[in-house]
């Protein structure tokens, strides 16, 4: 199989690493790729959103398969463009991107299906806003509708700190991502945990959960970021955590689907807060995660490519690969400035080969020869196996600093020192986690 992986990041690099092992892959390729894509086989130089191009030269390559990484590239209706010039593709078509692209399309749909999800308000406007808030009881989350890239959701304590950020969104800021619809949202308590789904248009087959670090400095302080690191499987969960999901999202995400006759093929995304009455529904996404996708492919036993290519076939085939070879934690290593800004940082040594069971992926980055320029604020995604959490978060922060050591003391990136930490007694992450 011929498999072209489109988008930039550590999870298109983490997504070509596997599929490149495959027994069923016989060539790589990545649109626009990254530095570590490029070790796999050719980068095209098509942007993630530019579904023309990419069909043109996916027909003119015989390519068996694409995988599509970013939300971007789905939004923009590249599966669409994909599926019409008949080439198997593993990503959703345009109308299901809106489960992610739009906050309040989501949350319709999961009030139509019964999916439990946190009761919210929608406003338009400053006025609208302070009608809704004025009888507001405790935590409120503020969430604009579009895609803002990690920066359009607050979690304000009350309804007067929920107030400051719209009187700044209505105001002089705007509202992140550009439109003008806000959702607000009562606060969940509990714990978070991402469980992901592979859906061949017919079902959907939980294959593995994760947890992942989306502020930036240690004990979850700072801002909020794309992520800064992740583990898998996810610990303090009940065992039955993928049959909860199944049946109280998975099942209605299905017959809501069917009931306007979408065909869901690729990754569901479900990131779940655990209440006291069990999951609900904060977001979905319809890809893998960034930094999640980076800890589940290094645990997939079995034929990656087969599993993919068998749900963009319509039939999944969910025997070919299981998400079950050990325990993986990441962690990523930022440039300094991230999330404020983003300096690329040049010249860095390309080689960041690791011993086995330890891999390093690059994020968004062109490589130069020797050496790799990286263009994103998320440079590198460090990952570690092990037998079981601890260990593969040992292995993984050995990794960390063998390569901040070999990266030389000119090249200062940050990262946090806590993914994946377990209380000592609980084996549970610290409270808040
Ligand atoms: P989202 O972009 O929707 O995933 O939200 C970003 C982060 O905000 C989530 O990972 C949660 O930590 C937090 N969050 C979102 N919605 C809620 C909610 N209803 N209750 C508590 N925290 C939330
Ligand atoms: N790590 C969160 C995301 O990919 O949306």
């Amino acid at each position: 199989m011929r498999i072209l992986v489109v988008g930039n990041g550590a999870r298109e690099d983490a997504l070509s690493w596997g599929l490149a092992q495959a027994p069923s892959c016989s060539a790589m390729f990545a649109a626009p790729g990254n530095a570590g894509t490029a070790a796999r086989g050719p980068n095209w130089p098509i942007g993630a959103t530019d579904g023309k191009a990419l069909v043109a030269r996916a027909l003119e390559e015989k390519i068996d398969l694409v995988v599509l990484g970013p939300e971007t590239a789905i939004a923009a209706g590249v599966g669409d463009r994909l599926r019409e010039a008949k080439i198997a593709t593993f990503g959703p078509n345009r109308s299901i991107g809106r489960l992610e692209s739009s906050k309040i399309f989501s949350k319709r749909f999961m009030e139509r299906m019964r999916i439990p999800t946190a009761r919210s308000r929608v406003v338009h406007s400053l006025a609208n806003a302070e009608k809704v808030l004025s009888d507001w009881r405790g935590g409120c989350v503020v969430k604009a509708d579009g895609l803002a890239a990690g920066k359009g959701v607050v979690v304000a304590p009350d309804a007067p700190s929920a107030l400051a950020v719209l009187r700044e969104w209505y105001g002089p800021g705007g509202v992140p991502g550009g439109g003008s619809d806000v959702l607000l949202e009562e606060r969940l308590e509990g714990r978070e945990v991402s469980v992901f789904a592979i859906g061949d248009g017919k079902r959907f087959v939980p294959i593995a959960a994760a947890c992942d670090y989306k502020r930036a400095g240690d004990g979850d302080t700072g801002p909020n970021t794309g992520g800064m690191g992740a583990y898998s499987p996810p610990y303090g969960f009940p065992d039955d955590l993928h049959e909860i999901v199944r049946e109280r999202v998975l099942e209605p995400v299905t017959r809501g689907l069917a009931a306007e006759s979408e065909r869901y093929v690729g990754v569901l995304y479900c990131g779940l807060m655990w209440t006291a009455s069990g999951p609900f529904v904060i977001e979905f996404n319809v890809r893998f995660g960034d930094p999640e996708a980076q800890v589940l492919v290094p645990r997939v036993r079995g034929d990656f490519a087969r599993l993919l290519k068998s749900a963009a076939d319509g039939e999944l085939d969910e025997a070919a690969a299981t998400f079950d070879g050990g325990a993986c934690v990441g962690v990523v290593l930022a440039t300094s400035d991230y999330p404020r800004s983003s300096t690329p940082l040049r010249d860095l040594s390309a080689n960041v080969a690791l011993p086995e069971g330890r891999v390093a992926f690059w994020g968004a980055s062109s490589p130069r020869g020797e050496v790799v320029d990286a263009i994103g604020g998320r440079v590198l995604t460090v990952t570690a196996l092990g037998n079981d959490v601890p260990s593969a978060r040992t292995n993984a922060y050995a990794a960390v600093d063998d390569l901040a050591r070999r990266m030389g003391s000119g090249v200062s990136l940050s990262y946090r020192t806590d993914i994946a930490k377990l209380d000592p007694e609980t084996r549970a992450p610290p409270e808040g986690y």
